[in-house]
């Protein structure tokens, strides 16, 4: 019997972006649709227009950009909200429309405040207005876990009947178990008259650590389409983790009823990429995507891959996109040989002058460090394309920090602002302290420093670090990101990374900011 598709739906733009703290800016969420669609994944679900304008533009944006996989934005089941979807997705090659209601008792009595009979009206009406902007159409009964069987087949009946081609069952508080979760799904497909005529999809978040168990337990009861983020970013403890769930309808073939048409070899340069946006670092024992997926550390598991890499390893690093720390380049370089290893490293830039560029940062870290590997690379261009997309209304222009035993660290900082020159000297508990207050000394952002960390990217004192900063003001949170073999230099380019993006007025706030959702 042949295999069915599994459509793969990302949702790291949208219910990924709704995890605490993990703000992106427009430019970095099309950074990010565009890795998605060299993954080759299905659906992306670029976002919630009707949030914010600056969700809005970022959708649309992704929407007139991206050509190969569906672009999908997510309304409420109002007018107002899939108008909006409906008016940021009109340019995209395909798009979908994603509206969703809450069906559990809790949810109707206590937050919509609506009779069952009023929710059915309700979903029936937005999904025959979504027709009207994309014949693409998903449902979602929010909080299904824990909704009445008896109700979510009377709402995915009508939900069907008005034009909806995929029904979602999203398990909103991560409270099913897999066997509790994959009958739900068989039920509907069994008990729903028209359930033929759409496509049925997981939805399930991590809360009891069960999203990946939880949908592959779907897909063993007929769903064909799975909900899930890059490194399992999502509310709260998150949702399905992307890279695990494709590995494991590809790694057991043997025993799945369908199959995914993903370039895996990206599941690697995407996970970095989401990582370093949002300045959520990675676990090591992360299952695919983390530092140790594929180190064996004791003698007998080194002993055995030597022999027979099987013995050990279900999967090849090379699959996953996996580069380790291979030497490539040195000082002596030259441009064409760059820009090669950035093709074997599937990055694309988007100009020659771009490349340019790139290149005389590689050249500039190649003085400081004789060594450059994939790592660096890839940490390198991933910085030079954020600076790229960042307006700069703000520079570093220099940075000196003293620390000495038994003195006070202090650090004297030069910005351009608005073409302007200034710097302050300021005294802190450390050198990237005194660097930040320098800073604010002369920016006085009057932000809340939300995250500061600091990791390095390849092994040796002389590494690149890669600094990580979130900012809050008035409910804004941005990310910021900088890198150098120095960290107090990375410091005080991710700080003022950071306030670039805060100083923006078009960048977008938070979607956690936005009520009623
Ligand atoms: O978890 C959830 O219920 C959602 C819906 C909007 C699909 O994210
Ligand atoms: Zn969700």
């Amino acid at each position: 019997m042949s295999k069915e598709k599994l459509i793969i739906f990302d949702t790291t733009l949208r219910d990924g972006e709704q995890s605490p703290g993990a703000a992106m800016t427009a430019p970095e969420k099309l950074r990010i649709a565009k890795a998605l669609e060299r993954l080759k994944v299905d659906v992306i679900e670029a976002g919630f227009p009707a949030s914010s304008d600056g969700d809005f533009a970022a959708v649309q944006s992704i929407a007139r950009t991206i050509k190969d996989s569906v672009i999908c934005g997510l309304a409420r089941a109002n007018a107002f909200d899939i108008n909006r979807a409906g008016e940021a997705l009109k340019d995209a090659g395909q798009s979908r429309i994603h509206t969703f209601i809450a069906t559990s008792p809790l949810h109707m009595r206590e937050k919509l405040q609506m009779e069952p009979d009023q929710v059915v009206e309700q979903a029936i009406q937005s999904i025959k207005l979504a027709r009207n902007h994309t014949d693409n159409v998903e449902f979602s009964p929010e909080d299904a876990g824990r909704s009445e069987l008896d109700f979510l087949c009377r709402i995915v009946e009508a939900a069907i009947k008005a034009g909806a081609t995929t029904i979602n069952i999203p398990d909103t508080v991560g409270y099913n178990l897999p066997n509790q979760y994959g009958n739900t799904i068989k039920q509907l497909i069994e008990r729903v008259p028209n359930s033929a005529n759409a496509i049925f999809s997981t939805h399930c978040h991590d809360d009891l650590g069960l999203a990946v168990a939880n949908s592959l337990a779907g897909v063993m009861n007929g769903a064909r389409q799975i909900e899930c983020s890059i490194n399992g970013l999502g509310e709260r403890a998150g949702n399905a983790s992307l890279e695990e769930v494709v590995m494991a309808v590809k790694t057991r073939h043997d025993l799945m009823p369908c199959y995914v048409d993903l370039d895996t070899t990206q599941l690697m340069n995407c996970s970095k990429l989401v990582s370093s946006i949002t300045g959520f670092a990675v676990q090591p024992n992360k299952a695919i995507v983390g530092a140790n997926a594929f180190a064996h550390e004791s003698g007998i598991h080194q002993d055995g891959v030597l022999k027979a890499r099987e013995t050990y390893e279900i999967m090849r690093a090379e699959d996953v996109g996996l580069v380790s720390n291979k030497l490539v380049l040195g000082k002596l370089s030259g441009r064409s040989a760059f820009k090669n290893r950035l093709e074997e490293l599937n990055i694309s830039l988007d100009s020659v002058e771009e490349l340019n560029q790139a290149f005389r940062r590689f050249k500039d870290l190649a003085d400081k460090k004789s060594e450059i590997f994939d790592e660096d690379i890839q940490a390198l261009v991933s910085n030079f394309i954020e600076e790229e997309n960042t307006s700069e209304k703000i520079k570093l222009v220099s940075i000196k920090a003293c620390s000495e035993t038994g003195e006070t660290p202090e650090a004297k900082v030069t910005l351009s602002i608005d073409g302007e020159e200034k710097t302050a000297v300021a005294q802190g508990g450390g050198a990237v302290d005194a660097a930040f207050k320098a800073i604010e000394d002369m920016i006085s952002s009057d932000a809340n420093l939300q995250l500061y960390s600091v990791s390095n990217v390849t092994e040796g004192t002389d590494s690149l670090g890669e600094v990580a900063v979130r900012l809050e003001k008035s409910g804004r949170i941005v990310n910021g990101q900088g890198a150098d073999t120095d960290i107090i230099i990375a410091s005080a380019k991710a700080y003022v990374n950071a306030l670039n993006k805060l100083l923006n007025p078009g960048d977008k706030v938070h979607p956690q900011v936005f009520e009623g959702v």
